[in-house]
């Protein structure tokens, strides 16, 4: 073997303090910054771990070499830890310094297009195309050590519990998650593709039937979907299936393994559960993944409108209406043009507006005509405290949950303190929703969702009411969990399959294999899958899963590092039984 040219390391730069103090060492590290005082030299060398002032002073002979040494260089550095005299709090090593004695330049760097202690100065797109240079940001580094620990941690709780760790097919057929898919084509059988799983869901169903009894995954899932910013079109899961269970027995389970995640002893008076059912989050939230950090709810207002004899207002309730509203503390922060910008958000959202209330130094004021009195009478008959500001909005109530919802996140923004868990499960889910675009039935979750027994009778006869066996777990408004009890029966299976207008063949073609090892055997099951990298998104404070996935695709499912999708040569189309047209590919069967 060649000898060592340079001096094995020995610590991290970030790693060394005042424990070190009159010790010789070796450290690696990239050149930070570089500062010259008269004929000293100081480099702040960066590694994984965090950062160490080098000084490199009169008796550093080769001053050629300190000259050459410039921003992202890679040094090797032997010297002595010496206290600093001037320290710095910020730095795990700000006590200490390195004085150089032998260095060496490992490795040279051209002038970065940016630095990475100053990444948020650039945009994301100009970060992404250099994502090796972002990622040697000091924070990014702690994110990936942070998702790696965590990743560890769940797989030490799920095998403490008995899961046990299987991997399934990536190359595969549709499993149906609501989103698109991503096609393989396959090069054996030109008109045929494979599918990229949207997730385990049916593999990790079949081995249940295999007697699997308690599996778990960490992998990879892939949707073509629209993006933001808790969306990738490849994510991970830690995915979850197990046998001969209750709904209540996972979900305990989940919420031990969330504690085991969480290091909630961070988080003062967090780590409870609350359950609602999807009605009473609708009801009371105006959505499925409420964000129980923001104190107040939507409240109904229908029994006590008529108080304010508007005119308005009494029109909405004839028709057979509701109105329901928020009472939000603090009136006195509400100005006019806050107020303005208020309803004209609810207007872009597609609603008429909204109707406010609130007791000021001249007293009761609205957006309607409507007498002081009654306002305050309305106040009272709902125990209302009159430092308050209502706002109202009356129509169907699905229209209006929907809009009161969204109104409750955009004045609740002040409440959402990252170092708040509120934790929810969101339990009885309807089974269906009508997808207007296909005109049919679609599954809330996917097709293999149980429906709850007491309302199997309404399949046929009103199945947008069918409630399923379904739960996802919430936190702080993001839905970071989602699973449910699964069909084992195959007659039921098929049911679901034709309420979703699949037809015989279609339902042979895409599932036959499926519902035939339903017919051997398949126990009593149900699983869940949590969204890892919205969980690590949220542990690192975090506003993006971009921030926590090495290397993420843009919002427009880009890879600007690769520059992929990309064209492939005529070659490989053609082994792929594919031919190039200006507006994409045509599949031949030679
Ligand atoms: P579901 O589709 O709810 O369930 O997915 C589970 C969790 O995965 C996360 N997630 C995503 N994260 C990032 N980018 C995405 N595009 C994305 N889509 C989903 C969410 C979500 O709660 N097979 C079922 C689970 C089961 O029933 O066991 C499933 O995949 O946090």
């Amino acid at each position: 073997m060649a000898e060592r040219e340079y001096l094995k390391r020995e610590f991290y730069c970030g790693k060394i303090n005042e424990k070190f103090i009159g010790k010789r060492i070796t450290v690696y590290g990239w050149i930070q910054v570089k500062r010259e005082l008269g004929s000293i030299t100081f480099i702040d060398l960066r590694d994984r771990e965090g950062i160490l002032q080098v000084v490199f002073n009169d008796k550093f002979q080769d001053k050629e070499l300190l000259k050459q040494m410039g921003r992202e260089y890679i040094l090797s550095v032997t010297g002595k830890v010496i206290r600093r005299s001037s320290p710095n709090p910020e730095l795990f090593s700000g006590n200490i310094e390195l004085v150089a004695e032998e260095a060496k330049i490992l490795s040279e760097s051209e002038l970065p297009p940016f630095f990475p202690e100053n990444r948020t100065k650039v945009s994301e797109e100009l970060r992404f195309k250099y994502r090796y240079l972002d990622l040697r940001n000091q924070k990014l580094q702690k994110n990936f050590k942070i998702r790696s620990e965590i990743n560890l941690k769940a797989r030490n709780y799920l095998a403490a519990n008995g899961f046990i760790d299987i991997e399934t097919p990536v190359l595969t057929k549709a499993t149906p998650e609501g989103a698109r898919d991503y096609l393989v084509p396959s090069r054996i059988y030109k008109t045929k593709m494979f599918a990229l799983p949207q997730s385990p869901q049916i593999f990790k169903q079949l081995l249940m039937i295999s007697g699997f009894d308690r599996y778990y995954q960490i992998t990879k899932c892939f949707r073509d979907e629209d993006l933001r910013a808790d969306r990738q079109p490849e994510f991970t899961q830690i995915d979850i299936e197990m046998s001969f269970a209750e709904p209540e027995e996972l979900l305990t389970i989940i919420n031990g393994l969330i504690k085991d995640i969480f290091p909630m002893e961070k988080y003062p008076g967090n780590g409870t559960f609350k359950i609602l059912s999807y009605q009473e989050s609708m009801n009371r939230y105006g959505t499925d993944a409420p964000d129980l950090r923001i104190p107040y709810h939507i409240q109904d207002f229908s029994h006590t409108a008529s108080i304010l004899k508007s005119k308005l207002l009494n029109e909405i309730m004839d028709n057979n209406n509701t109105i329901k509203g928020l009472a939000v503390p603090e009136s006195q922060s509400y100005s006019r043009n806050t107020l303005d910008t208020i309803n004209q958000f609810i207007k872009d959202l597609g609603g008429h507006g909204v109707i406010w209330m609130k007791n000021s130094e001249q007293g009761f004021k609205s957006s309607l005509k409507i007498d002081g009195h009654d306002m305050e009478k309305f106040f009272a008959a709902n125990t209302i405290d009159k430092n308050h500001i209502i706002f109202l909005i009356g129509g169907a109530a699905e229209s209006i949950h929907f809009l009161l919802g969204k109104l409750r996140e955009y004045l609740g923004k002040e409440y959402q303190d990252k170092n708040r868990l509120e934790f929810c499960w969101i339990t009885d889910f309807p089974l269906f929703f009508y997808n207007q675009e296909e005109k049919r039935l679609d599954s809330n979750h996917h097709p293999f969702t149980s429906p709850r027994t007491e309302d199997l009778e309404k399949l046929d006869s009103d199945p947008l009411q069918v409630r399923s066996i379904a739960y996802d777990l919430v936190l702080n408004g993001v839905e970071i969990a989602g699973g449910s009890q699964r069909i084992k029966d195959v007659h039921l299976q098929k049911k679901i399959f034709k309420l979703l207008n699949l037809s015989d063949k279609e339902i042979t073609e895409k599932f036959g294999f499926f519902l035939n090892a339903l017919k051997f055997g398949a126990p009593p099951h149900l699983g869940i899958a949590l969204g890892f990298d919205r969980i690590i998104m949220l542990l690192t404070g975090e506003e993006s899963i971009r921030e926590v996935i090495a290397f993420p695709k843009t919002t427009s499912s880009l890879c600007l590092l690769t520059g992929s999708p990309s064209s492939v040569s005529e070659k490989q189309l053609l082994e792929l039984g594919l031919k190039s047209l200006d507006q994409g590919f045509k599949r031949s069967k030679k």
